[in-house]
């Protein structure tokens, strides 16, 4: 193992997960959570009429999906999976495959159509959170929900630029927060405030391949920091008011791969740490430890907005766990020329001996690795000492998407891949005594810019029909998840664990 100073002297964790840090390795909470993960913009439309008739303001991912050319085979947020009219037959097949939870977004739109502190809200989507929240629970599905899954009120993109005014948007999403706590924290006990903050700042806004589509070196750490806040803002908005009556918890979640440097020569060492710090660290080092990564202050320098002393208070213990993201794991090397946004570092597959890590999947940039995922999880605990939802985990896998294929429920590869990362998070837990409490899997949905090509999903859709079929992951997963972890959810207190892993 080796143990690796951080630039700015957290020790962080890189090598063999080891058991001998802890005492005494825990089982798996009873209340461990886990089923199938999905956001707003993804799943509920089921086309531009119902959409219309629903009430929905456009967000900005309607609005890029208009441009020609934002959305790779044409497909558009408009006419998804049609959730909105199909999510009791959604919820039935997840129960009957074995899940007791249920992780989805509300669209911000949706319940607010113009978005801003003060306009109106859309009381047929209200009711349809409503209606989902209800249904979950009469089935015994856990709700666990997030605030904001990139899909932005467009009129506030217009009014003010969205995520790069700091003053409007914070007040506005704290606003909309506000609303949901009001409207369905009787029921809601788990919230996100945002998923990967990451992809808005960089995909959205550094290199223009998500809504709103702008290209620049400058805006993404302007749009990181105002995410940070917001999240912060309605965090702490429902810890002061809401969490004592209604007795749930609030978190951010982030996306992240784990790193591993192509050799061990100091100077790939010191780049995995630093793609991490890009990936991670800008955003956890100041949630949870109170300052950037050094990394990010020695290359971006002033175009890093400073947070002031009210910030860093509010920003200080505004998640209550590490929400986790992952898909796979990267060899790392150093490069002084190429990517600012990984921190100068190349991200590939490829060992010095020739070999490759990981088994191929259909995106170029996803590959199964379940050791990656296990030093990940170590890595996280370590630095953050958080407790760890795992809240999407997901392959797509080659050939998945093709629609000549005549069997869609045979996805061995993505059995496959749930069968070592679940392994993986098994040993995380009992062998290391990292504290994880949930875990999320997927269903077929809109891809973001890759439209509905790449299936990520355990469960098929026909995007014609809008049917469902289960592939074979699905009912493999739910079957580790349920036989392998505690299958019923039980209200009792965290510490109480399970012996049945
Ligand atoms: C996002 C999901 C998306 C997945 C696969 C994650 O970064 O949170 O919305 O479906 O990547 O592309």
């Amino acid at each position: 193992m080796t143990i690796v100073s951080s630039s700015h002297g957290y020790l962080a964790f890189r090598g063999e997960p080891t058991a001998y840090l802890f005492r005494q390795a825990p089982a798996l909470p009873t209340d461990f959570l886990f089923g199938f993960a999905t956001a707003a913009a993804q799943i509920e439309g089921g086309g531009a009429e119902a959409e219309k008739a629903s009430g929905r303001g456009d967000s900005i991912w309607d609005e890029f999906c208009d441009r020609p050319g934002n959305i790779r085979d044409g497909s558009h947020v408009k006419r998804t999976c049609n959730h909105l009219e199909k999510y009791k037959e959604d919820i039935a097949l997840m129960k009957s495959l074995g899940a007791n939870s249920y992780r989805f977004s509300i669209s911000w739109p949706r319940v607010i159509p113009l978005g801003g502190k003060g306009d109106p809200v859309n009381q047929k989507g209200i009711n349809f959170y409503n209606n989902l929240v209800d249904e979950c629970l009469k089935v015994g599905l856990v709700p666990f929900v997030t605030l904001y899954h990139w899909d932005l009120p467009l009129e506030l993109f217009k009014r003010y630029g969205g995520w790069l005014n700091k003053e409007r948007i914070v007040e506005d999403y704290t606003y909309y927060a506000k609303t949901c706590f009001e409207l369905f924290g009787n029921r809601v006990k788990h919230w996100l405030t945002f998923n990967e903050p990451w992809c808005t700042a960089v995909l959205g806004h550094g290199i223009g391949q998500f809504a709103p589509g702008h290209v620049s070196n400058t805006e993404p750490w302007i749009v990181g920091q105002s995410l940070m806040i917001a999240h912060a803002s309605a965090s702490k908005l429902y810890m002061r008011e809401y969490k004592a009556k209604q007795g749930g918890m609030i978190g951010i979640t982030l996306n992240g791969d784990w790193t591993d440097p192509y050799d061990e020569s100091p100077e790939n060492v010191e780049a995995a740490q630093r793609k991490m710090d890009f990936a991670v660290g800008w955003f956890a080092d100041v949630i949870y430890l109170g300052r950037y990564p050094q990394s990010m202050i020695d290359i971006l320098g002033d175009r890093l907005p400073q947070f002031s002393r009210e910030e860093l208070d509010l920003l200080k213990d505004s998640s209550e766990f590490y929400g986790c993201n992952t898909y796979t794991t990267n060899t790392i090397k150093a490069t002084r020329t190429k990517d600012e946004f990984a921190g100068y570092t190349t991200m590939a597959f490829d060992k010095p001996d020739g070999t490759e890590i990981g088994i191929t999947a259909q995106l170029g940039w996803l590959r199964d690795v379940p050791w990656g995922f296990r030093r990940l999880l170590n890595y996280l605990y370590q630095r953050y000492n958080k407790p760890i939802y795992m809240t999407e985990n997901a392959i797509s896998i080659a050939d998945d998407h093709t629609s000549i294929r005549t069997c869609h429920t045979n996805d061995e590869g993505r059995v496959q891949y749930y069968d070592g990362y679940t392994q993986a998070l098994k040993e995380a837990v009992q062998i290391d005594g990292v504290d994880v409490r949930s875990y999320f899997g997927f269903m077929d949905n809109f891809e973001w810019a890759s439209g509905l090509v790449p299936r990520f999903g355990s469960v098929y859709v026909d995007y014609e029909t809008f049917e469902r079929t289960p592939k074979d992951s699905a009912t493999s997963l739910m079957k580790v998840c349920s036989f392998g972890f505690p299958s019923s959810y039980s209200k009792s207190s965290s510490t109480d664990t399970a012996t049945a892993l």
